[in-house]
């Protein structure tokens, strides 16, 4: 792996890194912060995110510096793959910044704001930036939110999942719906403009009219955005050791089906599977991952994905403790990978399926580096089984595909 620490913080006359041009794939791509918090109140049972009950006192100056340290050391970092040499690599200004967890929210706005000024000091940040929070209720009161927002966070992302009270207990969440609304109306008035609610839906125990009106109630709200996932259980957490009793596929599809309907009626279009806008408020850090943008991460278990001369993954380590000892050299790298050209149409197939536009052939190729004839195999079997709708150089998935998704992307394999 290469590194060059003395190229840290090289800046160009306007104080931005220094671009150069006509060098396949590095600098064409939009490019996203992703920035992990590990840390929640406690573990929620069907959760299987990299978070880990905070016991005690959580040290978020320690936590800031050592991401601090690892942006450093992502920045001085060229894919192992790569032609350019790390002083000549060309990062664009930043589309967008995503704070996920955990909870994002246990941490101060003095905390957010001096991570957000030290990423500013290293790129450059595009003029209409999207700056997400992830917030979960019981965690931050009217005073954070306004620190949130004076810190450059443009936009929050509450966890909500249910504005039902039983169901929040079985979720074993730590607030009731009024925390939930209460959150919702402090980040109204600290000024946010641009919310996101996390929703689930085949909770325990729950009907189809259960879940519908459960989503009136969120819908009523009125946020820019909701989030509407199917509750799994994962591996390795608390619900796939003890299952609860989960309402059976055809009502779950049911209320899938129903939810999608209530949303397009209330002015929410549905643009990825699980994701609903009003118009013009789909959230581009998401939809960056899901069109094969480029994308850094850092802290711990955070993923990033980068071009240039191929494409390289690589993932930090996911314990706390391990990655703040090892912030800022490579040690925190747990996981790096060049993706093989042969796996490139089924990865980029993956996300960009997810969508309901689908994607441009030319977008394939900008974004993988091969030709649109790596495609052709698989778009031959899944146009002959219906999963495809195409348009002279575009492709999407029909409704049988959306409703098949997997059997639709494994003819990527
Ligand atoms: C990264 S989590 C963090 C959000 C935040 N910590 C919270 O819980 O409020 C993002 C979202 O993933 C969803 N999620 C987590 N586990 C899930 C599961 N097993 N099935 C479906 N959705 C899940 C929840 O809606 C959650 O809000
Ligand atoms: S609060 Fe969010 S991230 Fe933390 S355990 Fe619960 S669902 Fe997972």
């Amino acid at each position: 792996m290469m590194l060059r620490e003395a190229d840290f913080g090289r800046r160009d006359a306007r104080g931005g890194r220094r671009l150069e041009a006509g060098s396949g794939l590095v600098g064409e791509l939009p490019l996203s912060l992703y920035i992990h918090f590990p840390w929640c109140v406690r573990k929620c049972p069907y959760c299987d995110f990299n978070s880990h009950a905070a016991r005690g006192e959580l040290d978020e100056d320690a936590y800031v510096d050592a991401l601090i340290r690892d942006l450093d050391y992502e920045l001085a970092f060229s894919p192992p793959a790569s032609r350019l040499p790390p002083p000549d690599i060309r990062l664009p200004p930043l589309a967008s910044i995503f704070c996920g967890g955990g909870t994002p929210s246990l941490f101060s706005g003095r905390a957010i704001g001096r991570l957000l000024e030290a990423a500013a000091a290293r790129l450059d940040f595009a003029a209409d930036i999207e700056i997400t929070l992830e917030a979960n209720p019981g965690t931050a009161d009217a005073g954070n939110f306004r620190e949130y927002r004076a810190a450059g966070v443009n936009r929050l992302s509450i966890g909500v999942q249910s504005l039902d009270a039983a169901q929040l207990q079985r979720l074993g969440r730590i607030h009731g719906p009024e925390e939930a609304v209460a959150a919702y109306d402090s980040a109204r008035r600290a000024g946010f403009d641009n919310i996101n609610l996390d929703l689930m839906f085949a909770l325990p125990q729950q009907t189809p009219a259960q879940a519908e009106a459960d989503l009136l109630e969120a819908v009523r709200l009125g946020p820019e955005h909701l989030s509407y996932y199917q509750l799994t259980l994962e591996p390795n957490t608390e619900f796939a050791a003890h299952p609860p009793a989960l309402p059976d596929d055809e009502a779950a599809w049911t209320m899938q089906q129903s939810g999608q309907a209530l949303l397009g009626q209330h002015g929410y279009a549905q643009y990825e599977v699980s994701a609903y806008a009003r118009p013009g408020r789909e959230c581009r850090h998401n939809r960056n991952y899901w069109e094969f943008g480029d994308y850094l991460g850092i802290g711990a278990g955070a993923h990033g994905k980068r071009s240039g001369g191929g494409i390289v993954r690589r993932a930090r380590h996911k314990h706390p403790r391990t990655y703040l000892q090892a912030a800022g050299s490579a040690a925190a790298v747990q996981e790096e990978r060049r993706v093989p050209d042969a796996e490139l149409p089924f990865e980029f197939a993956m996300n960009a399926l997810r969508l309901n536009r689908g994607f441009e052939l030319a977008r394939f190729e900008q974004r993988t580096g091969l030709g649109a004839a790596a495609l052709e195999p698989a778009l031959r079997r899944a146009r002959a089984k219906g999963l495809i709708e195409e348009e002279p150089g575009a492709v999407r998935a029909s409704a049988l595909g959306r409703a098949h998704l997997n059997a639709l992307l494994r003819e990527f394999l």
